[in-house]
């Protein structure tokens, strides 16, 4: 167990400077399989399972006044992580529990598998059932294939994952905007890739054309593109991968979001007079979180 771990934790402290932290090259980790059963998702896990929260969801809500006329609810989900340590059934009831919230718009930031992955078809047909309930935007993860999740087990390319996307009727914000009208209201979405796997272009993203004047969101699944975004407009950006820090050391905190800005690894942020929501995310690497129940997010813009 413990030389499970260490790899994991001295993995977190790496990081790149002047660049976005990204985790190490290096051989294949040998990580913890605990193979757990998702259930329960309202209630606590049974004693055993206590501090093994993976399938223990919690409902975050936050009110965010980005200036729109009317409130608009968002249900903002990331690193669903589909896997062997994250079933599709785990993740077909965490959707339930978030569409009985009735969101207005749904936003999904990144990581929809771990590596490669072969159940395609079911995992398109469980996200389809978040499309047919409101208009659902996603943004891709470093899990979701690029140059690094080549050089590990996953894709060199995106290709499967957008191939999912389209099949779910998911609309992909890859370095591009829309002008989104919601009712009586307008808002901007714009998606930017992953820096990871050296996809976040900004310009390209913010070169779409937008309705002005109306406010723009950002979905972006790594927080720490906040300073490459810096020179645009927008008043919030969704994000995760930090997984909450997925386990949180009592007296250490959060050692295994692999983050540049420490002080920024989940929850709301005003940062520089704009917000940034960070989640903890839906799934998990490895079967496990400490002391981090994984979380869908219900987002009230007003
Ligand atoms: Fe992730």
């Amino acid at each position: 167990m413990r030389r499970a771990i260490l790899p994991l934790l001295l993995e977190s402290l790496q990081f790149a400077p002047g660049v976005p932290a990204r985790a190490p090259s290096g051989p294949r980790r040998r990580l913890i399989h605990a193979r757990l059963r998702h259930r329960n998702l309202d209630a606590p896990p049974a004693p055993p399972m206590r501090f093994w929260e993976s399938g223990w969801i919690d409902i975050a809500r936050h009110d965010i006044p980005i200036g729109l006329r009317e409130p608009l609810r968002v249900l903002h989900l990331s690193d669903l992580h589909a896997s062997r340590v994250v079933s599709l059934g785990y993740l077909e009831r965490v959707f339930e529990l978030g569409l009985e919230h009735k969101p207005h718009l749904i936003c999904l930031t990144g990581d929809f598998i771990t590596w490669k992955y072969n159940a395609y078809d079911p995992y398109a047909a469980a996200l389809k059932r978040l499309s047919r309930a409101a208009p659902t935007f996603a943004c891709l993860g470093n899990h979701d294939g690029g140059p690094w999740a080549g050089s590990r087990l996953g894709y060199a390319s995106a290709h499967p994952v957008r191939r999912l996307l389209r099949q779910a009727g998911v609309t992909l914000l890859h370095n591009r905007g829309c002008a989104l009208q919601l009712g009586s209201q307008c808002l901007n979405l714009v998606g930017v890739g992953d820096p990871w796997n050296d996809e976040c272009h900004p310009e390209a993203a913010f070169a779409t054309p937008l309705e002005p004047g109306a406010p723009t969101v950002v979905l972006s699944h790594n927080p720490d593109t906040k300073t490459l975004l810096a020179p645009f407009h927008w008043s919030l950006m969704l994000s995760g991968h930090t997984h909450g820090g997925q386990w949180l050391l009592p007296g250490l905190g959060a050692l295994l979001a692999p983050v540049r800005d420490k002080h920024r690894v989940r929850g709301l942020h005003l940062w520089r007079g704009r917000w940034v929501y960070i989640t903890k995310g839906v799934g998990n690497l490895h079967g496990l979180r400490l002391n981090c129940r994984p979380e869908a997010a219900l987002l009230t813009l007003s």
